[in-house]
């Protein structure tokens, strides 16, 4: 499994320990920056994350930024995009469950490293349940 994982500056320390637990998990990574704290513009990160899963050069993304809100808004931009912006497990769980979620938005000014591990985890060992969901996925991508 491959996971693409971006951020701006307010994200880059947590996306620099999400690394380290994918890492753990035997994932491989591939990296689109940012690659330093110099301030940079999340849209580009979020896209850019995002045109990678659709693309199907990875399997999932992970984008963060501040608040998680600016790269996820950035990312449900690209069509078959469905990017889950995650506080706690709980919502990782459903967002994989009912959302198919493809990519999580996480807060690096919100979300220490053991919650994001928490989140990141449960949403990769968390299945889509299909049957009423696919229906309610599939009209979200013919949007
Ligand atoms: C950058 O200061 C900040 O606005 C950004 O990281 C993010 O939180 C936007 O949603």
């Amino acid at each position: 499994m491959k996971i693409a994982v971006a951020s701006d500056h307010g994200g880059f320390a947590l996306k620099e320990g999400i690394k380290e637990f994918l890492a753990s998990r035997g994932v491989e990574i591939a990296d689109l920056g940012t690659h330093t704290e110099q301030p940079v513009d999340y849209p580009i990160y979020g896209k850019a994350c995002a045109e990678a899963v659709a693309t199907g050069e990875a399997d999932g993304g992970i984008a963060v930024c501040g608040t998680g809100i600016g790269v996820s808004i950035a990312a449900n931009k690209v069509r078959g995009i469905r990017c889950a912006l995650c506080t706690d497990a709980h919502m990782a769980a459903l967002a994989k469950r009912h959302n198919n979620a493809n990519m999580l938005a996480l807060g690096g000014r919100t979300t220490g490293i053991e919650k994001a591990a928490e989140i990141i985890g449960t949403w990769l060992d968390t299945e889509f349940e299909g049957g009423r969901h696919q229906r309610r996925v599939d009209m979200l991508d013919e949007m």
